[in-house]
């Protein structure tokens, strides 16, 4: 799969630090990355942007975002929330690989307070990278939206 030009990132505060280590690793590979924020390091509400990031991907404004919070599931629970949407934690090469190839994951989310920055860098790069296989996949993923 050619990997997406452009990539929105957001975070809550518990994943700030591992969005800018992010940002810079792919900024470094020639990503584009749009940042939706959080901004500082203070405390937030992850739906707060969450809902920012999901809006934007179930839309088609990108093709693809990465979502941190500690765990990785307030996050990910929220963007899922928009249609078009399908969020997957990834917490393995594998499990990042899996979700792109069966269910054309779009959104990348990550458990920063579980997750070591170079096993990060490492997922987000197979993420990126992996391509949809289709197939009785596609039937599958059209089934997921209500
Ligand atoms: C914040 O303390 C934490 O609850 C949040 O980052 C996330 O893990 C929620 O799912």
């Amino acid at each position: 799969m050619k990997t997406p030009s452009q990539i929105a990132m957001t975070s809550d505060h518990a994943g700030y630090e591992m969005k800018q280590q992010l940002r810079k690793h792919l900024e470094s590979k020639g990503i584009k990355v749009i940042d939706i924020g959080t901004y500082r390091p203070d405390a937030v509400d992850y739906p707060d942007y969450g809902h920012q990031l999901g809006e934007k991907i179930g839309k088609g404004e990108y093709p693809m975002g990465i979502s941190i919070c500690g765990t990785g599931n307030g996050i990910n629970m929220t963007t899922n929330k928009h249609t078009g949407v399908r969020g997957a934690i990834c917490w393995s090469g594998e499990i990042a690989e899996m979700a792109r190839k069966h269910n054309d994951a779009n959104i990348c989310s990550l458990a920063a307070r579980y997750t070591d920055l170079d096993l990060a860098k490492h997922i987000v790069d197979i993420f990126v990278s992996t391509g949809f296989e289709g197939g009785r996949h596609e039937r599958r993923i059209r089934k997921i939206d209500l």
